[in-house]
């Protein structure tokens, strides 16, 4: 009978890591803070913003930041702790299985998919608006049909945008995948140079922001829609609506949707096997990373929503308008083609991150091997697990809503962070004594504090959220049963051991 909630050993697992499995050790600790910011700062901030600041928070945005940068850091403490201890591929899946056992691991591998391939759709997506932003500057607008996906949510009701795809976010993905496939050490080098020219853009941001604030655009209205938004599968229990989208706001609410731009630092654990010392090095990369993109973001956002009014700042490709809104066009050009960079870079890392959680679950029995598990003779990437995360990345990317995705990679992120939380205090309880050669400061504070934090914002975004995550965990479980319970490596493992005895 096979055990579900079997665990796998941690000595088995640092062993599997000494024996080395085929991926270069290349990455240092700046080069993984690199990678970790390079993941972090896109979409979220160059795009969502838009929509977070004009229909959910107004200026209180800033705050949204606050508590979404809180709910991560807690989470990152979590994260570090565990890939201190375990650091091998596979990130929340890896560490779910060491303490809750192979079902709960298979549930956050495969929820993982949301974190990282719907994560990059999304990416891709915002990646197509500053694109198009940089041609319109130029009045070298694209033909409306290849210009955004078919439909899109306006009040709750799908609609016709009259495009049949975004073509953009089809290439792009396309490009990142060949890329990706070349090898992670050409792509920590591009992704270096991204990283340069973003946070460029991002400091040119601030400082060329901050003369144009006019305080009155915080004071007159800071939070237009309050501080709440928290909704209990589709009942508000805190807070107000936009009246006009009919849409949970406030600072809450706004933190759920801002969530997204954060998300990424925990790509850092994905390429533990590609770090040179990771006990030391991936605690490093994950809190140095998170840590720098908290402060600014919490500074773009003061700076944009003092340069004008809330209800004035745009949805698509906001933080580049609102510099020509305040007369600098040529500021407007820079900031898009730093963002487009920055974009790029987060798509780098989160299509890097796919294929490897993958390998991990392929590794273990529960995805098939020969496909996931391929490792490129010349190049040393899993390719044909790449060259999956590329397809459904393209065509995600370039069919559906932002919105949605951005929400739905939100609440699957949001899981993954409640169940990392979890699996610390677990083992803090179960195996105090293992070693730790980074342990999150102040007891059981951060695990709780990141449990009760991100399931806060879980329940701040709307219930079809919840009914989406249910419906891919629900998949997720029918592939589990119908082929990884059988195909388990441990259930293999443990059964010939039963039979010894
Ligand atoms: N945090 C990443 C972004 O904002 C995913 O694009």
């Amino acid at each position: 009978m096979a055990n579900i909630f079997a665990r796998k050993p941690l000595d088995k697992v640092l062993g599997e890591m000494e024996a080395g499995q085929g991926l270069k050790r290349v990455l240092g600790p700046v080069a993984l803070t690199a990678l970790g910011i390079g993941a972090i700062i896109g979409t979220g901030i160059f795009v969502l913003v838009g929509k977070a600041a004009r229909d959910v928070t107004g200026p209180a945005l800033m705050l949204s930041f606050v508590v979404a940068g809180l709910a991560c850091i807690f989470s990152a403490l979590c994260y570090a702790e565990f890939a201190s201890m375990a650091p091998v591929a596979g990130s929340a899946y890896t560490y779910a299985y060491l303490t809750m056992g192979e079902l709960m691991a298979w549930i956050i591998g495969w929820d993982l998919v949301l974190e990282y391939a719907v994560a990059s759709c999304t990416v891709a997506h915002g990646w197509s608006k500053y694109f198009q932003d940089i041609l319109n500057q130029f009045e070298f607008g694209l033909p409306k049909a290849i210009t955004n996906s078919p439909f899109d949510l306006h009040h709750g009701e799908f609609i016709s945008t009259g495009s049949i795809i975004d073509l953009p976010a089809l290439v792009i993905s396309g490009i990142i995948t060949l890329i990706l496939i070349r090898g992670i050490r050409e792509s920590a080098f591009f992704n270096g140079i991204m990283v340069v020219v973003k946070l460029a853009v991002v400091f040119f941001v601030i400082f060329a922001g901050i003369p144009y604030i006019n305080t009155a655009n915080w004071t007159d209205n800071f939070a237009p829609y309050g501080y709440g938004g928290l909704s209990f599968f589709g009942t508000l229990v805190w807070g107000q609506e936009n009246p006009e989208t009919k849409l949970p706001a406030g600072v809450l609410a706004g933190a759920a949707l801002i969530f997204f731009a954060y998300l990424g630092f925990d790509a850092v654990s994905t390429n533990a096997e590609e770090a040179k010392n990771p006990k030391r090095d991936l605690p490093i990369g994950i809190i140095g990373s998170l840590l720098v993109c908290t402060v600014l973001y919490i500074a773009v956002a003061a700076v944009i929503t003092g340069m004008v009014p809330y209800a004035d700042i745009q949805k698509e490709a906001p933080v580049a308008n609102v510099f020509a809104k305040v007369g600098m066009p040529w500021a407007r050009l820079l900031v898009s083609v730093g963002a487009l960079t920055g974009i790029t870079s987060v798509l780098l890392v989160m299509m890097c991150g796919q294929p490897r959680i993958f390998l991990a679950m392929a590794r273990d029995g529960l995805l098939p091997a020969k496909f996931f598990a391929a490792i490129h003779p010349v190049f040393h990437t899993p390719w044909k697990a790449t060259i999956l995360t590329g397809l459904v990345v393209a065509l995600g990317g370039s069919l559906l809503p932002l919105d949605i995705l951005a929400e739905l990679t939100n609440i699957g992120t949001l899981f993954a962070f409640v169940v990392v939380c979890a699996a610390v205090l677990v083992l803090r309880v179960k195996n105090p004594n293992a070693p730790r050669s980074f342990k999150a400061p102040f007891g059981l504070f951060c695990p709780i504090g990141g449990i009760v934090l991100c399931m806060l914002l879980m329940f701040s975004l709307g219930w079809e959220n919840w009914l989406r995550l249910f419906i891919w965990l629900g998949l997720g479980l029918l592939v589990y049963f119908a082929y990884g319970i059988r195909h388990s490596r441990l259930q293999k493992e443990n059964a010939a051991e039963a039979l010894k005895i």
